[in-house]
């Protein structure tokens, strides 16, 4: 494989188009690398002034099977070509993806509704709990992200995300999170057997009004820091929900379809939610979203309480079917956990290298690395993660950055990506890394 070759970003092509994004759209639109993307195929993106680059984000976690895969592109041309929009109306497509997709959930789980976005999944699971439940509050957690509509932005836990906008929808309770690598109890993880679970009724006296109906979490946090909670912890909520009798909503809008290293995330812990919140790599490019949930919860809702414009149109249900064919012919679960285990030491030998490497975490082909002060080894560095992110994209690799302090480089490769091209992108990623600290 060719090495790739040193460009200034933005080229002349991407610095006009920014130049003119910077004119017809809000900065909130501007906040990433400036390389305007052309074409994808596989892992590899190419700008419009004609530079390769490896893709580490995936488009935020989303294009699981690889940019432009063959046989999704089909399946949305041929759709595209017969049917594109019936809202509700069913059609052989929506309800064979409805089938496909149940057929992959752990049994318990026997009915999806399809939606769009991960924040409407995120959305209908708050109505469906309260409904059911009868109760309105809900347990989430510091440093959640559940999207940024009012609902899924009044359960996070992110400041930044509910900065300014005044009050929040009514019935958010949140607990610290098991980020062992910050624990705020100052605890260490396993000897503290799982404290913060251990005091949330203590927490839910001085926080709750009484009338908790759910508990909703992400299997790992994605936006805040692909903040890996201890194994066990998730089970250890499970049952300390079971115990109150809650509706347990797991979101898995990020961790699904493979990039755990199984098809989801919860199938580590073998928890049983009420409601999983899918979506990103449902549709591996296309706007798609799921609420999958047990009958009971599901039927809470009345004929016509649950309904989205675009929710289960017939080109995202067909999307979807390929999707679900390809993560199966390509077995590209187990595909995500055999490259991981490869990248996973690769990113510990880094750390051993470089102090500003504070934590390395995560699981198959999602992995966080905690950038911090190289001085004491644990303050957050957000400049240095700004300045690694850079300086990689110069050299041909596209990273993230995400976490509660912007100190989060997160790696994220659609799940076809072949040891070679993680070679070649862990070699940029050094030399970033040897760069930006120079
Ligand atoms: C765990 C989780 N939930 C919900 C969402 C919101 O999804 P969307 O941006 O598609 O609305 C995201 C998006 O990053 C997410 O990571």
């Amino acid at each position: 494989m060719e090495k790739l070759k040193f460009r200034n970003i933005p080229g002349p092509k991407s610095k006009d188009l920014l130049q003119k994004a910077q004119k017809f759209e809000p900065a909130c639109s501007l906040d990433q690398t400036p390389v305007v993307w052309d074409h994808g195929d596989g892992v590899w993106i190419w700008d419009v002034d004609g530079n390769p680059y490896i893709d580490f984000t995936s488009g935020v976690l989303v294009t699981n099977l690889g940019h432009s895969h063959k046989g999704l592109t089909k399946a949305i041309q041929k759709q595209a070509e017969r049917l594109q929009n019936t809202y509700s109306f069913p059609t052989p497509e929506r309800i064979e993806a409805a089938e496909r997709l149940v057929k992959t959930l752990p049994p318990h789980l026997t009915r999806v509704f399809y939606l769009t976005t991960g924040s409407e999944a995120t959305e209908a699971a708050i109505r469906v709990a309260r409904r059911y439940s009868q109760k309105t509050e809900i347990l989430s957690f510091y440093g959640a992200f559940h999207g940024r509509t009012y609902g899924a932005m009044s359960v996070g836990g992110m400041r930044n995300i509910r900065n300014k906008f005044g009050e929040m929808v009514p019935g958010s309770v949140r607990a610290p999170y098991a980020y062992c690598y910050r624990c705020i109890y100052e605890k260490t993880c396993p000897d503290c057997g799982f404290y913060c679970i251990k005091v949330l009724d203590e927490h839910l006296r001085g926080n709750s009004n009484n009338n908790l109906g759910a508990v909703m979490v992400e299997p790992y946090q994605g936006a805040a820091g692909f903040i890996f909670p201890p194994d066990g912890w998730l089970k250890a909520l499970e049952q300390w929900t079971r115990e109150r009798d809650l509706v347990f909503i797991v979101d898995e809008v990020q961790s699904s379809f493979g990039r755990t290293g199984r098809m989801y995330a919860i199938e580590w812990e073998d928890v049983k939610p009420d409601l999983l919140c899918l979506g990103k790599g449902l549709g591996s490019g296309l706007p798609v979203s799921a609420l999958a949930g047990t009958d009971p919860v599901l039927e809470a809702m009345d004929p016509g309480e649950l309904s989205s414009t675009w929710g289960g149109n017939p080109l995202c249900s067909s999307a979807t079917l390929a999707v679900l064919t390809a993560i199966e012919q390509e077995n590209l679960s187990n595909r995500s956990l055999e490259m991981g285990n490869y990248l996973t030491p690769i990113l510990h030998s880094l750390q051993e290298k470089y102090p500003c490497i504070g934590d390395v975490r995560g699981r198959a082909l999602v992995q966080g690395l905690e950038i911090v002060e190289p001085d004491d080894g644990f303050s957050p560095s957000k400049e240095l993660t700004r300045k690694i992110v850079f300086n990689a994209a110069e050299r041909g690799l596209l990273l993230g950055k995400v976490g509660i302090f912007g100190n989060v480089i997160r790696i994220a490769p659609p799940l076809v990506i072949k040891k070679e091209e993680i070679d070649l992108a862990m070699e940029i990623l050094e030399q970033s890394i040897a760069l930006a600290l120079d």
